[in-house]
């Protein structure tokens, strides 16, 4: 087991578990985290022992998405930034990618999953994508790839509304693949995981590289255009009134906005 900063890893019979470990701030992804789970994936797709890397959070929490004072202090200026380091890593990564999912999903808590092969749900599990309410706007190319899988109206209400969806509904749009008692979704992904990893490893990235169907340079494409909005925003009044409201616990006012 390797503790690296606020994730966990740990490699076992060519499982590669990612644990995000900082469930006093709900999982919020730092700089640091988002390094630490770059460099994992980077790893784990060069090395030759690992077949499988299963992404998993707390039973209570899966992440609260960017940890708003870090984000704050260190707003990704450039798309060498931590944060397109992760997304570059997880829309190359080759070989099968699953995900854990129990409780809140904020933010890249969702974005992520669009980009993970597999994903199973507690049914505690809640999904949402407020980049509106931040004032700001869709990131990790889920303005590509949610229209993809939900249609466009329902991608609407989730990326123009931001309002949470639950396990149910996430298993009806095809992002989650199986809703479980949150105590067994680990657990139940860990088992699904042990069963690809029994799988010839040359078929499995061969068949992950046809699903992904070449769309690998848009995809970047768009998460870099995204990636300008973003940073764009992140200036602008209504981001800096809707993250002074959350670090004042307070609603936003966007009244005048
Ligand atoms: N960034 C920084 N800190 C965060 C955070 C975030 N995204 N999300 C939660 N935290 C912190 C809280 O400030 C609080 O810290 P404190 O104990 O020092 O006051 C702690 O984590 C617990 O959060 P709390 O809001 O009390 O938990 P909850 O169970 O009531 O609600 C959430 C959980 C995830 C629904 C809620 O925390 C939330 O909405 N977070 C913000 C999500 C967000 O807007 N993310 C940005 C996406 S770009």
């Amino acid at each position: 087991m390797n503790t690296m900063s606020d994730i966990l890893t740990d490699l076992t019979d060519g499982i590669c578990t990612i644990t995000l470990n900082r469930v006093e701030k709900k999982n919020a992804f730092t700089q640091t985290m988002y390094s630490s789970c770059a460099q994992a994936l980077e790893e784990a797709a060069t090395n030759a022992a690992v077949r499988v890397v299963l992404l998993q959070g707390d039973v209570g929490v899966f992440s609260a998405g960017n940890d708003i004072a870090d984000f704050l202090a260190n707003p990704p200026a450039s798309t060498d930034a931590p944060v397109f380091r992760f997304l570059r890593a997880l829309v190359a990564f080759p070989k099968p990618l699953l995900a854990a999912v129990c409780g809140p999903a904020v933010g890249i808590g969702t974005t992520l999953l669009l980009h993970c092969d597999l994903v199973y749900a507690g049914d505690n599990a809640a999904f949402s994508m407020p980049f509106v309410n931040l004032g700001l706007c869709p990131e990790a190319g889920s303005s590509l790839l949610v229209p993809q899988l939900m249609g466009m109206h329902r991608a609407a209400e989730a990326l123009l509304m931001g309002e949470p969806f639950f396990a149910e509904a996430a298993l009806e749009v095809g992002l989650v693949n199986r809703v479980v008692p949150p105590t067994e979704a680990n657990g139940y992904a860990q088992a699904q995981a042990r069963k690809l990893a029994a799988k010839p490893l040359s078929s499995l990235v061969e068949t992950k590289r046809l699903l992904k169907g070449g769309q690998q340079a848009a995809l970047l494409a768009r998460i870099e255009e995204e990636a300008h909005s973003f940073a764009r925003m992140l200036r602008e009044p209504a981001a800096k009134e809707a993250f002074t409201a959350f670090m004042d616990k307070r609603h936003p006012d966007f009244s005048k906005l």
